[in-house]
């Protein structure tokens, strides 16, 4: 079985756990693929980073569903967000259609936050939310724990988390 990572990393969290990945089922590995570098492989597992509720990159994959009919595809998220179910859910359900996610593997694979790594344009976004986030007065244990994370960044990433995509992909 011919297996590919590919992915869309834009401060490195993401690339890391492809790389993890790819490593563990000794797998080939593509970074910002387009349709044709993913189309020869029996397995197809994509990665991006989520970007304000979206997902870097995704529609290479679910706009190309019927191309990648047969095929086992395996998604994983990485967010700096701490993975709650309901939160999850509602992440999944804007990505794929119930049906979809029947035979999709979908996991949720946690990064981390890294300001000096931004984008130019990221850094602009993300500035914006600071002054948002410092006016607020009673703010939640996720926006104090954002609001830190400029001055610090965060790495939740661990080679663990791979394990039940792994399974999935094995299987
Ligand atoms: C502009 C911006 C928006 C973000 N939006 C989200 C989000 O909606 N949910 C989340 O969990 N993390 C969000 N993050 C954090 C990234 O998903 C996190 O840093 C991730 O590890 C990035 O992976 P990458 O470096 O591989 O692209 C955001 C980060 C930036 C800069």
């Amino acid at each position: 079985m011919k297996t590919i990572v590919a992915y869309r990393s834009k401060s490195g969290y993401t690339k890391k756990y492809a790389e993890w990945i790819a490593q563990e089922l000794g797998c080939d590995i593509k970074e910002d693929p387009k349709i044709s570098d993913i189309l020869g492989y029996d397995t197809v597992i994509y990665g991006g980073g989520m970007y304000a509720g979206g997902f870097n990159g995704v529609k290479l994959i679910t706009k190309n569903l019927d191309k990648l009919s047969g095929k086992k595809i395996a998604l994983f998220a990485v967010g700096s967000n701490p993975g709650r179910e309901h939160e999850m859910k509602a992440f999944w359900d804007r990505v794929l259609t119930a049906e979809q996610q029947k035979y999709i593997g979908c996991f949720y694979l946690r990064g981390g936050f890294d300001f000096d790594r931004l984008t130019a344009r990221d850094k602009v976004l993300m500035k914006m939310l600071k002054v948002k986030l410092q006016k607020t007065k009673e703010r939640t244990e996720d926006e104090q724990g954002m609001l830190d994370a400029y001055d610090k960044p965060v790495d939740f990433s661990n080679k663990e988390n791979i394990r039940p995509l792994i399974n999935f992909v094995m299987k």
